[in-house]
């Protein structure tokens, strides 16, 4: 990010998020986790609706993350049933409103059938310009970090790159979500404040914001409440409160 766009602030152009609570908002219904989950699938939906309404650039969801495969195997399989349910029932919708989807994440440990409705669901989408939703699926920062290193690390074994090349626009190019701009707004809900090892290159100057309401509660006044504490912020970037707001 360059000096001179520091300190612009208003609408973000790309929110990320961790979507916490679907279990606690099944249990305070006496309901089973998976229910949870599905209420928490309708959340997503007003989520990007509301996003794309507003004029949001990019939205990341964390979905799935490279720790939830230790979950319980009856939860894991009732959160991947969601998945392809969803992409199911949602892609024409999303494919009508101009959003491309994309997903990141470590795809080869998913099921065949999983993998292949999400490759569908890209390619249907790709040439749509309104947002891309980028969906975190068996995803991890560290994980991201690692594939990205390997990579350059091969390249510079066959000779193709000088290790003296690495700068951090060519690590970023071989990020997950290279050639996106970088997220300017956080969002976790569920109460806890901690990143958890979702986009821990990007999420370097992203604004954060933590709130108490559980995923399916998070609704379109809720996600206002998100924009405007990122309306509120002065991004420095660095610089001092004086430069920033020059
Ligand atoms: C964290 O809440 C949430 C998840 C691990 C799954 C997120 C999945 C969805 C919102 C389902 C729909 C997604 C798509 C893309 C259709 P938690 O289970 O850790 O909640 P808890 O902290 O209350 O237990």
């Amino acid at each position: 990010m360059s000096p001179a766009a520091a300190g612009a602030i208003g609408l973000p152009r790309h929110v990320a998020v961790i979507m916490d609570g679907n279990g606690r908002w099944a249990q305070r219904r006496a309901l089973p986790r998976h229910l949870g989950h599905r209420a928490g699938a309708k959340a997503v939906r007003a989520t990007v609706e509301g996003c794309a309404r507003r004029g949001v650039e990019a939205l990341t969801i964390f979905a799935f993350s490279s720790e939830n495969w230790q979950r319980p195997q009856e939860e894991i399989t009732r959160l991947m049933e969601l998945f392809v349910e969803s992409i199911d029932k949602e892609v024409d919708e999303l494919h009508r409103n101009g959003i491309r989807v994309r997903f990141i994440g470590d795809l080869s440990r998913l099921r065949t059938g999983l993998a292949a409705k999400i490759a569908a669901a890209e390619s249907r989408t790709a040439a749509n310009q309104r947002m891309t939703l980028f969906i975190a699926v068996s995803y991890g920062g560290r994980w991201d970090i690692v594939e990205a290193a390997r990579r350059l690390a091969a390249r510079a074994v066959t000779g193709e790159i000088k290790p003296e090349a690495i700068d951090e626009a060519l690590f970023a190019d071989q990020l997950q979500l290279a050639g996106a701009p970088e997220p300017d707004l956080f969002i976790r809900t569920g109460g806890e404040s901690r990143i958890s090892n979702f986009l821990l290159w990007n999420l370097a100057y992203s604004e954060l914001y933590f709130c108490d309401t559980l995923w399916p509660d998070f609704d379109d006044a809720a996600l206002d409440a998100a924009l405007r504490f990122y309306a509120s912020r002065v991004r420095r970037f660095g610089l001092t409160d004086a430069q920033a707001t020059r």
